[in-house]
């Protein structure tokens, strides 16, 4: 069972993907934190984040493992764990410029098809269009600019007390424009993803709807 969770920055793509998997028991992977780490990578080298082929053969060969439950997970680059520096503001940056290589997207989609193949709550950009468009269910998750910025800005302070929202707000329309534009699998709603406008509503509130929308598939797919 693959459950698919597309869409922009600050949707609660993360908070609603661990609890489902919690909740439906499935491995949980974000695979936003794996671009992270090829752009932490990138920063580490003495390569330049535009430089596609160098960038692209990076990503091809560096380790980097998920590994925990959805509530814990940590993220290792070459046996390293940069769970928390993955969070920072300049591989945030980085990590929306080299998702734009398609060698990088390549290596990536190879990667997260072998997690999900038992099973898994995975969340992206992607996800439902590219990395398993056989998705049993694929949610695209969205919701006003304003208030994604908002639960960016939250989420942000946990790791740099002084960031601003003017900041955020910049920083994540920027990272929309990139993926929507991109030539490489843009981030847009499958044709047959469930989209959920999250606005205004808590994540209680969705997490049902959405466990609605999964246990209504189950049954169809149980026959
Ligand atoms: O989801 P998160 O914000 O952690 O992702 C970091 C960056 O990785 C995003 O800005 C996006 O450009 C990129 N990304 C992607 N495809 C995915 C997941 C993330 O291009 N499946």
């Amino acid at each position: 069972m693959i459950i698919a969770i597309d869409g922009p920055s600050g949707a609660g793509k993360s908070t609603l993907g661990r609890m489902l998997a919690r909740e439906l028991k499935l491995l949980y992977i974000d695979t936003g934190s794996m671009y992270r780490a090829v752009a932490l990578a990138v920063l580490e080298s003495s390569i330049n984040a535009d430089d596609d082929i160098a960038v692209g053969s990076l990503a091809s060969r560096v380790d980097i493992e998920l590994a925990g439950d959805p509530d814990s997970m940590r993220v290792t680059l070459e046996g390293e764990d940069v769970t928390d520096r993955i969070r920072d503001e300049d591989v945030t940056h980085t990590s929306s410029i080299v998702s734009t290589i398609p060698a990088v997207r390549r290596a990536m989609v190879k990667r997260q098809r072998e997690l999900g193949q038992r099973g898994a709550v995975m969340n992206g950009r992607d996800i439902g269009t590219v990395v398993f468009p056989d998705a049993m269910v694929k949610f695209f998750l969205t919701a006003d600019l304003e208030e994604r910025a908002e639960r960016r800005l939250a989420e942000e302070r946990e790791h740099n007390p002084s960031a601003t929202y003017e900041e955020t707000l910049e920083d994540i329309t920027d990272r929309d424009r990139r993926d929507t534009t991109r030539a490489d699998s843009p981030l847009v709603a499958a044709d047959d993803a469930i989209v959920i406008d999250s606005s205004g509503q808590s994540i209680e509130e969705v997490f049902q709807r959405m466990m609605t929308f999964v246990r209504e598939k189950a049954d169809s797919v149980d026959g």
